[in-house]
């Protein structure tokens, strides 16, 4: 790749900025003085620094964000704030995105990640990823309603019914005397307000939502509202796999 625009991919500014600090004599690559701009480097290879100080690059970041309710699984949002504006400017080098969405008033896991075709195999929905929400309820959640997820809902609050994939159900806890329902709940598609919508369907009212796995990898609980953190190997063999 063009120097330049590794420098500009390891957050050292923008393709212009970058060009004066080479023109400035602050690069070297393999021990010799860069002044070329449009030089070819391989960072996989080549010794590059700047100022004396070896630059690192990773093609590819992966990050577990907890989010809050409030901030939009979109990369830009004129009225809200946006679940990018909760990372680091440096984490913002290599523009990842979220994988998938979340509503605004919907917590838990989200991966971001710059990953094209790992985004694609998460969210294709040829692929029916599982996605596991715990849930909270309005309504007494029955054995009738587990048997309707299980066998597919027909959604026709929009323009385009459509029959919903077979959803496990699990009860959690039923609160008789708040006439609520705690669940978990495992869907393998993402429509536009999935859940909330296959609960409409059942005649109750989602008052809490939060995704807790995606795959088989769960959110982590030690990781507080609003945080994020890199994936560990580990994890993204899982959501690979
Ligand atoms: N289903 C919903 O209704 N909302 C979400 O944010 C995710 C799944």
């Amino acid at each position: 790749m063009r120097l330049d625009k590794l420098l500009a991919h390891t957050g050292f500014g923008t393709r212009k900025e970058v060009k004066k600090i080479i023109k400035d004599k602050y690069i070297t690559v393999n021990d010799e003085i860069v002044t070329n701009a449009g030089l070819k480097v391989d960072p996989e290879v080549d010794d590059v620094r700047v100022g004396g100080t070896q630059i690192f690059y990773e093609e590819f970041v992966y990050y577990m964000l907890n989010k809050p309710a409030g901030v939009i699984s979109a990369t830009e949002d004129f009225m809200h704030e946006t679940v990018l504006d909760l990372l680091d400017p440096s984490d913002l080098v290599q523009e990842p995105h979220p994988v998938g969405r979340l509503d605004i008033d919907t917590e838990g896991l989200l991966i971001l990640t710059n990953d094209g075709q790992l985004t694609h195999q998460l969210t294709s929905p040829k692929k029916e990823v599982d996605k596991e929400y715990y849930a909270e309820i309005d309504g007494i959640v029955t054995e009738d309603d587990v048997v309707k997820f299980e066998e597919g809902l027909l959604l026709e609050d929009d323009d385009e019914p459509f029959t919903t994939l077979p959803a496990k159900l699990e009860m959690l806890e039923i609160i008789e005397e708040d006439n609520a329902s705690v669940i978990h709940v495992t869907v393998h598609e993402g429509k536009f307000h999935q859940v909330k919508r296959m609960f409409k369907a059942v005649g109750k009212e989602v008052t809490y939502l939060k995704r807790v796995r995606m795959k088989e990898l769960h959110l982590d609980e030690n990781l507080p509202l609003g945080e994020y953190r890199r994936l560990t190997e580990e994890e993204l063999a899982i959501l690979k796999a």
